[in-house]
């Protein structure tokens, strides 16, 4: 099958916007940067990267009786948030389990930005004191087996719509959008920045690229920047998904080594907490482009775009699609960093 074979519900606008952001490519001096834009891109409470993963798993969901969304994350998950916003749009209850995935001491932690969201679309979120793990929990499977013990029926999304079977076709997509609008501006990427951490954002544009490959179009490299700080963990969850989502697409060959590519460097000391380097690629970018980045994923794929290009791994010759995947709301509880 190929990716137009799968079914997808649109949750977004239409494709998400590509722009330029020459200010930030004069500082550095070199490639030219551009941004592919999952933030604003959607109506359903801001948006992200999660609403293009879920177009695919709607036609599942509405296939199936389920009636409640189960779903995890961190207390200031934008996974969830988008799950609570899918849910209110197809008139769905929505079960949210959220650990304590970052030791982070804001008081606004549990209450604003995401999680504030999400409470305010209806959704039943339960907190839970486990810490960081972007594997299957047993918290998530017991919120399943109660919606089924309270007479209803759930429908399983795991963390980052990730470990779902169809969860890497999104971003499949997305390397299809972006092929066509190379074609209407005539500009090529060679390059793709993006943040990685439960990793079918990452997986999906790998698969995609691959099948666009295959098909004659010109060759280009994904560099995933990690930000869960669980590097391991996450480079196989991203080759298994990529593998998995190119045998959907029936790619019909192996995934090269070269073609999955997660950096370490950028990750803080863990998932969630910012160092330096992302609080200054926040900064950089904001002043300089006035475009939002936040501090557990976007600050730290922007702090290894920064210094990829600083150190040469991306030449002065290159043309970079910085992936913007959302994540802006999670601000809200990080206000100490910018005072
Ligand atoms: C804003 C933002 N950027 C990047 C990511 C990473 O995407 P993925 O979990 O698919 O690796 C996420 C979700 O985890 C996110 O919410």
């Amino acid at each position: 099958m190929a990716l137009s074979d799968y079914p997808r519900h649109p949750l977004t606008f239409g494709p998400s916007p590509v722009h330029r952001l020459d200010r930030l490519s004069h500082h550095l001096g070199g490639p030219r940067i551009w941004a592919k834009r999952e933030d604003v891109s959607s109506g359903l409470a801001f948006g992200g990267n999660k609403t293009r993963k879920l177009e695919y798993l709607v036609p599942d969901i509405l296939a199936s009786v389920a009636d409640t969304l189960v779903s995890i994350g961190g207390y200031q998950s934008n996974h969830t948030r988008q799950v609570a916003a899918v849910a209110a749009h197809l008139g769905l209850k929505a079960v949210l389990v959220q650990e304590r995935w970052v030791d982070w001491d804001d008081p606004g932690n549990a209450r604003v930005g995401n999680i504030e969201l999400s409470r305010i679309m209806g959704a039943d979120v339960r907190l839970d004191d486990a810490g960081f793990d972007i594997g299957i929990r047993p918290s998530w499977e017991a919120a399943l087996a109660d919606v089924e013990e309270a007479g209803g029926t759930a429908y399983p999304i795991p963390a980052g719509a990730s470990e779902h079977h169809l969860g890497g076709l999104g971003f499949a997509n997305w390397a299809h959008e972006v092929v066509a609008q190379e074609a209407e501006l005539g500009v090529f990427f060679d390059t793709v920045v993006v943040c990685t951490v439960t990793g079918s954002t990452h997986a999906g544009m790998i698969a995609g690229f691959a099948e666009i490959e295959e098909a004659g179009g010109r060759p280009r490299r994904v560099i995933g920047i990690d930000a869960s700080a669980t590097l391991d963990q996450t480079r196989d969850q991203v080759r298994r998904i990529a593998t998995h989502t190119a045998g959907l697409l029936e790619l019909g060959r192996e995934l090269r080594e070269d073609e999955v590519t997660v950096l370490p460097g950028w990750e803080g000391p863990a998932y969630g907490i910012p160092d330096e380097s992302t609080v200054e690629a926040i900064r950089t970018v904001g002043r300089l482009e006035g475009v939002i980045l936040d501090p557990v994923y976007e600050g730290k794929s922007m702090a290894g775009l920064i210094d990829l290009v600083g150190d040469g791994t991306i030449g002065a010759d290159s043309t970079v699609l910085y992936a913007h995947l959302g994540g802006q709301l999670a601000l809200n509880a990080y206000s100490a960093i910018f005072d």
